[in-house]
């Protein structure tokens, strides 16, 4: 009976897949083109290629910093295109080998195996994304099977306009995912995507997996691509895909701003700890971070930085060994540029308040004080939005919390 159900329900998905085909067929793409697949991952182990990429003495993420934040302004330009066209990265037997390497849990082990493994060739790109005079690059962060959220975001805070920036220049908006983390789900999502962003034009993907410790893999595969597709763009708003934002709140917020501001701002967290219960989805082993605070840092839900920043950044981050949670990541890179992260009341990314009951989670009001807030599903975020935007009395100090 089972089994008859799995049948039914294969060629119902099937024949979806069909109808997809034909109507993208419709669309004026070439079989060709509809068909092509992405080239297969290589990771099986080849020749040691990357002789410095092994793990350096776990305490020594600042190490060169001094140096490095001179050499900085020194750097020359970069590539001019997405320069990775294959994925050419093998085990590093050196850390696999160590006596510490065995006690720790598989993902971690997965971490340091391939941490030196920096860039991935791109899948979906588009380097039209920041032609003309662009003032806010929206950047949202999504995987393959989240094709829901980005749809409401499309509709909602992500919405393009080309004067969105009340003549400062137009809003763009891009996605930015890996490859689909299960296997089953690969052949078909990757079709879908590649459908979707005929559609759209707004997906950059990239060859590597989509899990939670790439995430930082995620973070420098956009400021590498930002560096060399935006030289003009003056300010990005990055984010999560299940956030509420308000972007009339941000344009006002950067009305007074400069782009060659060192302007990063958001929830940040001053001296936060490195988590070292081993249930915890943020848990840290001694052996990959030893000391007793991460650097400043802001919540990687939402945040708001300037162009300038972003492309200094990149060159910050390439000297630094990869660490799995992204936004301290990003911290450890703003400190080798000696840049503060600022803090601002209107981004909620951990939360609203303590209590999950408390009325502010469906207050409209609040959600129009605010710049960010996290965290709604599409239902919830497309019914804010419509609140929101209603006519809507609200007393002028709203109080929060
Ligand atoms: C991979 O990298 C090694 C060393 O850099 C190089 O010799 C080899 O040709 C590369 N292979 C591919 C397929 O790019
Ligand atoms: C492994 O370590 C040795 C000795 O420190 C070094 O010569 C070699 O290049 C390293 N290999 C890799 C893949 O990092
Ligand atoms: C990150 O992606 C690469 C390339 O797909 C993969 O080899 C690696 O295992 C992934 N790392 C983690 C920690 O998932
Ligand atoms: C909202 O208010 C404006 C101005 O007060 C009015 O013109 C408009 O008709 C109202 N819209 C709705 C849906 O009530």
């Amino acid at each position: 009976m089972s089994l008859w159900k799995k049948t039914v329900y294969k060629s119902v998905c099937l024949s979806l897949a069909l109808l997809v085909a034909v109507t993208v067929f419709q669309r004026s793409l070439t079989p060709h083109q509809f068909l092509q697949e992405p080239p297969p991952p290589t990771r099986e182990p080849q020749k040691a290629q990357n002789p410095s990429g092994h793990l350096v003495n776990p305490n020594s993420f600042w190490k060169n910093t001094k140096d490095v934040a001179a050499a900085t302004p020194m750097a020359p330009p970069g590539p001019q295109t997405w320069d990775i066209s294959s994925t050419n990265c093998s085990a590093n037997i050196n850390v696999t080998q160590q006596p510490w390497f065995q006690g720790l849990e598989p993902h971690f082990q997965q971490f340091l195996t391939y941490r030196h493994c920096r860039y991935f060739p791109m899948l979906l790109n588009h380097p039209e994304k920041c032609r003309g005079a662009v003032y806010l690059l929206v950047v949202v962060k999504s995987v393959i099977t989240q094709h829901d959220r980005r749809e409401a975001i499309r509709q909602t805070w992500g919405r393009e306009q080309e004067s969105g920036g009340g003549g400062r220049g137009a809003l763009r908006t891009v996605f930015l995912l890996g490859t689909a983390s299960k296997q089953e789900e690969r052949a078909h999502y990757q079709q879908l995507l590649a459908y979707e962003d005929r559609l759209y034009g707004d997906i950059l993907q990239w060859d590597f997996l989509d899990s939670f410790f790439n995430l930082t893999l995620k973070e420098i595969h956009f400021l590498k691509w930002f560096d060399i597709y935006c030289p003009h763009v003056q300010f990005i708003f990055k984010g999560d895909d299940d956030v509420f934002v308000n972007p009339t709140n941000l344009l006002e917020f950067l009305a007074d701003r400069q782009p060659q501001e060192d302007l990063f701002v958001g929830d940040v967290l001053q001296r936060a700890r490195p988590i070292r219960k081993k249930d915890n989805k943020y848990y840290i082993p001694g052996v990959l971070y030893s000391k007793a605070s991460y650097p400043p840092y802001a919540g990687g839900g939402g945040f708001l930085m300037a162009g300038g920043l972003a492309r200094r950044l990149r060159r910050a981050c390439d000297t630094l060994e990869l660490y799995p949670i992204d936004d301290v990541f990003l911290g450890m890179c703003l400190e080798v540029l000696s840049v503060q992260p600022t803090a601002h009341e209107g981004f909620k990314t951990f939360g609203i308040t303590r209590n999950r009951n408390s009325r502010m989670n469906k207050e409209p009001c609040f959600f129009r004080s605010m710049l960010v807030v996290h965290k709604l599903l599409p239902p919830e975020l497309l019914a804010m939005w419509g609140l929101v935007h209603s006519n809507l009395t609200c007393a002028r100090n709203l109080q929060v919390l």
